[in-house]
């Protein structure tokens, strides 16, 4: 896919599971990349602990720079703006992938864990496409948004994740109806569960969550292989496998499922 060859994308998240899969893909379609994670995760990088995949050697195949951030705070997306700026290169494309997650009712989660899923899903997105906006309108850039299932479908047991995705989906609609006249181009993906550490956030309480069988749930080099092909397509919304087609098609259909309320009774 002749899209990515050439060019400079900064992925955030970039050690997790999706993230891996974001850089082994763009780096075998020739793109530069610019990865940013937690700074416990890029030093776990820079010491070889966590192999960097498509990495090695063969033109085109480049990592540019690891920044390490923590993007639950406003310095943290400032700290990672400076180290890009100081790199001195153009951007054409950010991947906001970043998230954490935790299960469980709403009042048994604390309250300081909410605020934190709500920094970093949505207003580090918001933060740092404050920041890069300028440099990505220049280049006629493209910003890709992984938001979630949970993103169209209110979700009990996941409230501030759930809230945080949509926010990340209105966010970036609304946006794109600003900068999409500029040439910027947005693709907002939406994974069902899938195969990655996020699976394993905490859970608090006892929730009465029903566990999915192993076949629903996709794995994450299918998930961003999708999104890739789709961003390349120039698709604003992509729904990356069975699962995730199928909920947005019911939640059209029958928008009791993404509004949680019953199909007989008061909402
Ligand atoms: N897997 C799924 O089922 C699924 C479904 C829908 C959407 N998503 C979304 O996909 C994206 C990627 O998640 P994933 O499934 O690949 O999970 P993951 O493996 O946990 O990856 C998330 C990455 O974000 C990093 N991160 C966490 N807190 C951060 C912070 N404060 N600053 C900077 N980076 C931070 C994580 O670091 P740590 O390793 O330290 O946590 C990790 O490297 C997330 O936005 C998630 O909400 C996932």
């Amino acid at each position: 896919m002749g899209y990515y060859r050439n060019k400079t994308v900064l992925v955030t998240g970039a050690f997790g599971g999706f993230g891996l899969c974001f850089v082994s893909e763009l780096l075998n379609r020739g793109a530069s990349l610019i990865l940013s994670d937690t700074p416990e995760n890029v030093r776990a990088a820079s010491e070889g602990m966590v192999q960097i995949p498509g990495a090695e050697g063969g033109r085109g195949r480049q990592v540019l720079s690891l920044i390490p951030a923590d993007l639950s705070s406003a310095e943290g997306c400032r700290a990672l703006h400076e180290e890009y700026r100081d790199l001195g290169i153009g951007l054409d494309m950010i991947i906001h992938n970043a998230g954490i997650a935790c299960w469980g009712e709403y009042a048994d989660v604390p309250p300081e864990l909410n605020e934190k899923i709500i920094d970093i899903n949505l207003l580090s997105v918001m933060r740092l496409n404050a920041l890069f906006l300028p440099e990505i309108i220049n280049r006629c850039g493209h910003i890709i948004y992984v938001s979630s299932v949970a993103g169209f479908v209110a979700t009990p047991f996941g409230v501030a994740y759930s809230t945080s995705k949509f926010g990340v989906r209105g966010f970036a609609m609304a946006l794109h109806g600003e900068i999409g006249k500029h040439g910027v181009r947005t693709t907002i993906v939406y994974p069902f569960f899938s195969r990655t550490p996020i699976l394993k956030s905490r859970t608090f309480g006892n929730p009465a969550i029903s566990y999915l069988p192993g076949f629903c749930s996709s794995s994450p080099g299918h998930v961003v292989s999708c999104a890739l092909q789709g961003a390349a397509r120039g698709k604003l919304h992509v729904f990356p496998g069975f699962f995730s087609r199928i909920m947005w098609l019911a939640s059209r259909f029958h928008p009791v499922i993404s509004a949680q309320r019953k199909i007989r009774g008061h909402s």
